[in-house]
């Protein structure tokens, strides 16, 4: 399915983070379709400061191996249950898309850098989004690791900002209440 269904208002305000997958797989090709659109992000310079390490399918036992050494280093001594329940959190997502920018040394194009491949990601998870696939953008501490950058191919002055979980879902959660315009903007010249 490709065509789009939802509005840019209803993405926006339809999409919630699922932290809670039900373990169906996410084809490959789905995932680079909507990165291939994804990619339309506004960047400064057109820099494009973005590259992403993808897993679905094949790839995947591989990937769940590296972040139980990472997330759960006591993992052997746990019984096989504990460790599937404590693993469900990573094995249940149906892929994973790790974004990767580059850290500039110069702090205005650092962080210019970042905020497009901000965008570039809240692309990705609106057009998963109208695909019927949620996703969470994550960021446990191991992004940093040097066994994790290792295993990725992480270049030095590259930086992993998203570990990405893709995948289907049962429930949509509840959305948490947003401040309204109201009370977040003031008119300039006002007090
Ligand atoms: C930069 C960033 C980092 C995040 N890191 C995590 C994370 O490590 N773990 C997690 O469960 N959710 C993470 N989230 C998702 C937020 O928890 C989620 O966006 C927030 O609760 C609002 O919910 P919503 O996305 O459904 O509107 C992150 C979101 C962003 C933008």
């Amino acid at each position: 399915m490709s065509e789009q269904i939802l509005s840019v208002k209803d993405a926006i305000i339809q999409r919630r983070s699922i932290k809670k997958f039900n373990g169906q797989p996410v084809d490959r090709e789905d995932l680079l379709a909507i990165v291939d659109d994804a990619v339309w992000a506004p960047n400064h310079g057109n820099r494009e400061p973005w590259r992403l390490v993808v897993a679905c399918g094949e790839e995947l036992a591989k990937l769940h191996e590296l972040l139980r050494d990472l997330a759960i280093p006591k993992w052997q001594e746990l019984s096989s249950e504990t460790l599937g329940k404590q693993m469900e959190k990573f094995t249940t997502p149906g892929g994973y898309a790790f974004v990767i920018v580059p850290e500039d040394v110069r702090q205005k194009e650092r962080l210019e850098d970042y905020a497009a491949a901000s965008i570039f990601i809240q692309n990705i998870q609106l057009l998963a989004w109208d695909r019927g696939i949620g996703s969470c953008w994550k960021t446990p501490a191991f992004l940093d690791q040097p066994k994790f950058r290792e295993a990725l191919k992480v270049q030095p002055g590259e930086r992993v900002i998203a570990m990405l979980q893709v995948g289907y879902f049962d429930e949509v959660p509840k959305g948490k209440e947003r401040k309204s315009a109201a009370e977040i903007v003031t008119i300039f010249g006002e007090q």
